[in-house]
């Protein structure tokens, strides 16, 4: 498939890497903006409080299945939306969906050594669904459907509970694949 990443940090730049090795073509866009009108699918990693200006150096978003991986943290999404998956798709128009924001980029690579295939979680558009499920078992994760994009919002909010749960100090638990002192 071809993906265009938007965002080359610790989870576009994660990403990239992960899907190349299962044969994809990636095509990786920093914050000077790139096209992505050949991509089959666009993958916006970047600080959420950014999604405003990195759809806006993206060429080429227009109809695009765009999974949107960003957070909020300590911003609001933009005024108008209840998530910031919800301004992606206002601004696209094409299928959307968040996945791969509850997942710790810090783990890419060693997703392979946990006890079972770690989950992860995505919600949106059916239009979404194929490419969204086949690149989270690509990048080594078994999909889990969170409902509509309508529900991006408490997949966003997730990161709280997350956040909480590591600092209850059961973070180690949580992600049996994190030594505790990463946690
Ligand atoms: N880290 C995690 O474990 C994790 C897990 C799940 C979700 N997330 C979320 O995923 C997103 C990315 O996190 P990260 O850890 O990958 O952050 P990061 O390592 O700081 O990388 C962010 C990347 O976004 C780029 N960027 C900033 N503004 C941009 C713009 N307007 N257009 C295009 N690129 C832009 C930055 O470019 P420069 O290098 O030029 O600054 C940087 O390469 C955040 O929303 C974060 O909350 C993170």
């Amino acid at each position: 498939m071809k993906i265009a990443v938007v965002g080359r940090g610790n989870v576009g730049g994660g990403l990239a890497d992960l899907w190349e090795q299962a044969s994809h073509e990636v095509k990786r866009i920093g914050r000077e903006g790139g096209d992505v009108s050949d991509a089959e699918a666009v993958v916006v990693a970047i600080p959420g409080s950014m999604i405003a200006e990195a759809l806006n150096n993206g060429h080429g978003m227009e109809g695009k299945t765009v999974i949107d991986a960003t957070n909020l943290v300590g911003v609001d999404p933009p005024a108008g939306f209840a998530s910031n998956a919800e301004f992606v798709k206002s601004r696209t128009n094409g299928p959307t969906a968040k996945s791969f924001n509850t997942n710790f980029a810090a783990l890419y690579d060693r997703i392979g050594q946990a006890r079972s295939t770690p989950s992860n979680l995505w919600c949106g558009d059916e239009e979404a669904r194929e490419v969204v499920e086949q690149l989270n078992r690509d990048a080594g994760f078994e999909p889990v459907y969170a409902g509509p994009l309508e529900n991006a919002s408490l997949q966003e909010d997730f990161l709280k509970l997350l956040f909480a749960i590591n600092r209850g100090g059961l973070g180690r638990f949580f992600y049996r694949m994190a030594p505790p002192d990463q946690l």
